[in-house]
């Protein structure tokens, strides 16, 4: 995949120079915008995504639509835990402050953020990316997005993030590193409603998990590991995960594994509004 980097059409002497800075961090070519349009550049220079620095952003242009980093559903989920609503994916990792989380997939950052914003700053939130782009327009975006929200802001800039292969990371990782390994992988079946994530997977690495990933992330969790599934995709069936949770509603399902203890239902008071659908 060719990967090239512009500035936007209003330039200046700082924007080249950041501009460039960011090419060499990404190892690829830097390319002057001579007041050309994305669509010019993309032809000539014969890119797949080309990553436009401007003043107030950094968005990679992509066949699927534009790549950049914006807080996604996070503000609304997190707005609706702070009026006393169950948040699924919270519910799945049994979230609680002080927690740490290891996120294999961190994509758009969107879950990441919900569950640093849960842990807060006594608490800990990875996010592994494969993507380089991805990674870097996540890292940066989370670096320096500006919100109002102080215990938001917080959430941003505490999650460290990893641009690696997970199951490099995992291999990594002594055992019992973190409370919660998390997974969200492309679904198999992508949900039609999901246009925020279209320009993702123009850059996404599109790997299901492989069993011996799932093994890995076991030995690296001290209590849950998790997987974020389409509700109609049988990846929980060959994954062996039994205990599925979600919302009665929703396309979303969450595989949750209790380390040390699989086959058990985890705690099932917990579920208050989540309907079990365990095929045990
Ligand atoms: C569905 S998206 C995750 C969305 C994310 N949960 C969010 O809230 O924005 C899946 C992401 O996982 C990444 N991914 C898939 N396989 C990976 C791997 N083996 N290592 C690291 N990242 C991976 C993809 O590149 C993609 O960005």
């Amino acid at each position: 995949m060719k990967v090239i980097v512009t500035t936007g059409q209003k330039v200046t002497e700082s924007l080249i120079e950041r501009a460039k800075m960011i090419a060499d961090k990404l190892n690829v070519q830097f390319v002057f915008r001579n007041n050309d349009s994305v669509e010019l550049i993309k032809r000539s220079s014969k890119a797949d995504i080309i990553i436009v620095v401007t003043k107030q952003r950094i968005v990679a242009y992509t066949d699927e639509g534009e790549l950049f980093f914006h807080l996604n559903m996070a503000q609304l989920r997190i707005q609706n835990i702070d009026r006393g609503q169950v948040d699924h994916m919270a519910m799945a990792m049994h979230l609680k402050k002080g927690m740490s989380v290891l996120d294999c997939t961190l994509g758009m950052g969107t879950d990441a953020i919900v569950a640093s914003y849960i842990v807060g700053v006594e608490g800990k939130v990875v996010g592994v990316e494969n993507s380089e782009v991805t990674s870097f327009i996540v890292k940066n975006g989370l670096e320096e997005f500006c919100v109002e929200n102080v215990r938001l802001e917080k959430a941003l800039k505490q999650i460290e993030v990893v641009q690696a292969d997970y199951n490099q990371y995992l291999l990594s990782l002594p055992d019992k590193t973190f409370d919660v390994v998390y997974f969200d992988p492309m679904f198999r079946h992508p949900l039609k409603e999901s246009v925020a994530l279209k320009p993702l997977r123009a850059v996404a690495d599109h790997r299901p998990i492989e069993l011996q990933a799932l093994k890995e992330a076991k030995r690296v969790a001290r209590k849950y590991v998790v997987v974020k599934e389409n509700r109609r995709s049988k990846e929980f069936e060959r994954l062996f995960i039994e205990n599925i949770v979600g919302g009665k509603y929703s396309n979303i399902n969450y595989g949750v594994i209790q380390v040390g203890d699989e086959n058990r239902k985890s705690n099932y008071n917990y579920w208050t509004n989540c309907c079990w659908k365990n095929k045990s």
